[in-house]
């Protein structure tokens, strides 16, 4: 992904908060096109799982929105930022710690909404996320989810030459030698992988899911998103 800083990376603000509080309030999953607010429904008092959401973006407006939130993230530092945000604007979240394909913490049908930022190139297969999620739902739950257009992960590192170049599924780890990945890791990397429009696609449904909305968004700063939509969000139901 690759992803230079952007507004909707950063903690929100108060005023943000404040305006969630009245109302007016909008998240970003796939770039900075908000998700349409007929996606979520009536949020009040709904339990809403952020999913590999770390960061204090999604998860202290919904809560300033009236949903009952649990943050989940792999990174500690990103759950801190959540919970300074809940305890500098007085909000109830909860934060959970751990790896997005592992839901054990949660007991089936749990959750009423699950989002789910662009996060899950960070993860070799997104299948087992999938049947996680379809697993917290409850009935008539929904999953709203960014992803990554494995287009990009065809391309050659170089954005000068838009050169297809590698395999779909694709994987850092796969690509790069022994010595790269050190570096990589030694300069805050973290290993990206691409997966195919089966897994990110097809993998929902074989999951029981029922797909009932899409959209795409660009990826700013890369000469591809001029040319195509290097980004899309689904929303999918629980049957
Ligand atoms: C691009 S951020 C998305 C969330 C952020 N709120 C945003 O909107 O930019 C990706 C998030 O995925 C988390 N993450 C990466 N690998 C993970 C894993 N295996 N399990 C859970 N979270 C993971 C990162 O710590 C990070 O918070």
């Amino acid at each position: 992904m690759r992803e230079a800083q952007n507004p909707h990376t950063l903690p929100v603000t108060a005023e943000q908060v404040e305006a969630a509080r009245n109302g007016e309030w909008a998240i970003y999953l796939a770039s900075a096109k908000p998700v349409p607010r007929a996606w979520f429904g009536d949020i009040v008092a709904k339990d809403v799982l952020c999913l590999a959401s770390g960061g204090g973006q999604q998860g202290p407006i919904l809560a300033a929105a009236g949903a009952s939130v649990t943050v989940f993230d792999l990174s500690d530092e990103q759950l801190s930022r959540d919970r300074e945000v809940a305890e500098r604007e007085n909000l109830a979240l909860q934060t959970v710690q751990d790896d997005m394909t592992n839901l054990s913490a949660f007991s089936d049908g749990t959750f009423d909404l699950i989002v789910h930022p662009v996060a899950n190139c960070f993860i070799p297969d997104a299948k087992p996320l999938w049947r996680e999620a379809f697993r917290v739902l409850r009935p008539q739950g929904a999953l709203l989810a960014g992803m990554v257009n494995p287009l990009l992960y065809a391309l050659a590192d170089s954005d000068e030459a838009l050169v297809l170049e590698h395999l779909i599924p694709y994987s850092d780890y796969a690509s790069m030698s022994k010595v790269e990945r050190h570096k990589h890791f030694a300069e805050g990397g973290a290993l990206e992988f691409g997966h195919s429009l089966q897994d990110l696609i097809g993998g929902q449904l074989d999951a029981g899911l029922i797909i009932t909305g899409f959209y795409e968004g660009s990826f700013d700063g890369r000469r591809v998103s001029d040319i195509i939509a290097t980004l899309f969000a689904t929303r999918a139901v629980k049957p």
